[in-house]
């Protein structure tokens, strides 16, 4: 129906004649001129009806914006006053001799000028949201990137293997998506939060190098960088340690970001869990913000501060501090409401110090003036390395609230005061996490997943003292966002039994859910290991989107709902009754 695209068409084409199909863009009607901004996915050209060529004059005249047209005319160069530099067919027009309406459109629910539309109207009409050439963007960068991945991992060997979607749960600290069975009442499929078991036993089957780009499901709280479908690029391979998987990991990612963000990554570092919570409060660090949290506990040793600060002395507590460099001159205000931020992380307090230069010497103006003697200012100098024109921030609470409040509070006056370097890229590898996490009921949980290898296969110390045993296993972040994460496995069925006890997953449940895993292992399991990476957080990341839904063609609302399908929705009571299911109303 064409011979060119609107985006495409340049000076060399010069009085060719051309047909063209789209949308209106935009009409400017000027009298004897009739313009059109016309768009199909490649950009936008201009289409000029002249009232001397009077019956396709007319029938421009009834165009609207989003009307589907085809059209045809000769294309000329526009006046040197007319040219416009903002778009690549800015250089010439199309006159036009010919027009086709080929479908009109109702007035649009979305407004294309000035982008003012809430979200929940953005994903009802996703399909015209998607007409906008940010989101279209995304979408060819995401095909580019995918593009990248698989070109590298097939280089590489590596088998693209399609693992099943109605399986059994595969736990990775979500809820599962469960499909009901019609043939088995009462029976139901676990939507896969992972291919893990999968890529594990692809491995006990010789396949030596796995990969594949994969939709996970998730039932969990939603946030910016989460949704309940994503895709994973998932890889596994035998007889590899943790470092060959980083070192893959590392060449597949600097490929990405050498190619589409044209970013020559260096090598990335490597930080322990310890560190990484120590000095960031997470174990997500965003290493463009050179703000680190310091701990200043062994400065209050003594007594009198645990009452000063209100500290329980049964408490895990940690005292400590972030240091801004030229922050002397913050307003009160603005100490204020930093103050009134850490609220939300529950912290009681913040206090601050003021460093400001005299003759003397350095000048305090300090929230917490009269426990501030001589040598603790200088202990406290000393350890934040503070200049005349900082200020400190400290915080005395239970050790977690120290840690999340001041490493929120780190990020937001990194963006407020612009020392985040936003334009930088800054990778690291987290390592050495601890195996398990323990809640206040003394219960163990994995802290990556339960097919973790421990660290040196220390199996004594898994079975004497694992809440200190350390796990094999790695994440990636990107500039505070978890980009990966994976671990070596375990490959044998007594160390495999051995975790799940720990984790309180009894020997009836253990042969319910992961007799095939257990059995599997026992017939010359290979060692293994891998990773998976969150692509759409790549994506997110390298079109510099705040969302990811920006750059998912059709994303789900924070309530994991489709607001354009209306999905999840009720069924009717027939299909209920062949599933052998029956709705509790109003639990
Ligand atoms: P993990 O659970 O860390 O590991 O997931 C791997 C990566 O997937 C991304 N991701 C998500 N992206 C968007 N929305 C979500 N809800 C979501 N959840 C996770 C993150 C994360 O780093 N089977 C293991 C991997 C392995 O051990 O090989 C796993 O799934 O970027």
């Amino acid at each position: 129906m064409r011979t060119k695209y609107c985006g495409k068409i340049r000076i060399i084409h010069l009085n060719e004649l051309v047909t063209l199909c789209g949308w209106v863009h935009k009409v400017r009607n000027f009298g004897q001129f009739i313009f059109i901004d016309m768009r199909d996915y490649t950009g936008l050209v201009q289409i000029v009806f002249e009232l001397q060529n009077n019956i396709i004059f007319k029938k421009a005249m009834t165009l609207r914006n989003e009307f589907c047209i085809q059209t045809s005319g000769i294309v000329r160069k526009r006046e040197e006053k007319n040219k416009n530099f903002k778009i690549d067919t800015g250089e010439i027009e199309i006159l036009a001799n010919d027009l086709t309406i080929l479908n009109p459109s109702k007035s649009l629910p979305l407004d294309y000028i000035n982008h003012n539309n809430n979200d929940d109207s953005r994903l009802k009409y996703r399909y015209l949201d998607l007409r906008r050439f940010d989101i279209l963007e995304n979408l060819q960068i995401r095909n580019k990137i995918n593009y990248l991945i698989r070109t590298f991992m097939t280089k590489k060997n590596f088998l693209d293997i399609e693992t099943p979607i109605l399986t059994k749960s595969t736990p990775e600290g979500a809820r599962d998506y469960l499909v009901p069975s019609r043939n088995h009442h009462g029976k139901f499929y676990a939507l896969p939060q992972s291919p893990q078991l999968f890529k594990q036993l692809l491995m006990i089957s010789g396949i030596d190098k796995y990969y594949q780009i994969v939709k996970c499901f998730r039932d969990e709280d939603l946030r910016a960088d989460r949704q309940p479908e994503f895709t994973q690029i998932d890889i596994e391979m035998s007889f590899v340690n943790a470092k060959q998987i980083r070192s893959l990991t590392e060449k597949l990612i600097k490929n990405i970001w050498f190619k589409i963000g044209n970013f020559k990554l260096s090598k990335f570092p490597k930080m322990s869990f310890k560190t990484s919570i120590k000095k960031y409060g997470t174990d997500k660090p965003d290493l463009r913000n050179p703000i680190e949290i310091i701990d200043v506990s062994s400065v209050f040793k003594n007594k009198k501060f645990l009452f000063f600060f209100n500290l329980n002395p049964k408490k895990n507590n940690r005292i400590a501090l972030l240091c801004i460099s030229g922050g002397a001159s913050l307003s009160r205000k603005s100490i204020d409401n930093y103050a009134q931020y850490v609220k939300k992380y529950n912290a009681n307090k913040l206090f601050y110090i003021k460093i400001k230069k005299s003759f003397e010497g350095k000048e305090f103006y300090s929230s917490i003036r009269k426990i501030l003697n001589e040598k603790i200012l200088e202990k406290i100098l000393e350890k934040s390395n503070a200049k005349n024109g900082d200020i400190l921030f400290l915080m005395a609470d239970e050790e977690h609230i120290v840690n999340k409040s001041l490493g929120m509070l780190r990020l937001k006056i990194g963006d407020d005061l612009k020392i985040t370097q936003k334009n930088n890229w800054k990778p690291v590898w987290i390592i050495n996490f601890p195996m398990f996490s323990k809640d206040k009921n003394g219960n163990f949980s994995s802290l990556h997943h339960p097919f973790t290898a421990v660290q040196n296969n220390d199996i004594k110390k898994l079975k004497n003292a694992p809440e200190i045993a350390i796990s094999d296993s790695y994440d990636l972040i990107m500039n505070g966002y978890e980009i990966g994460g994976g671990s070596v496995r375990i490959h044998d069925s007594k160390t495999q039994k051995k975790i799940f006890d720990i984790i309180g997953i009894n020997k009836s449940i253990q042969n319910e859910k992961f007799s095939f895993l257990i059995e599997a292992l026992e017939y010359g399991a290979p060692p293994h290991a891998g990773i998976a990476l969150g692509f759409d957080r790549i994506v997110m990341l390298l079109t510099n989107s705040k969302n990811i839904r920006d750059v998912i063609a059709f994303p789900k609302t924070t309530s994991a709902t489709c607001l354009m399908t209306n999905s999840p929705s009720t069924s009717n009571n027939l299909t209920l009754k062949e599933l052998g299911i029956s709705i509790i109303k109003n639990i």
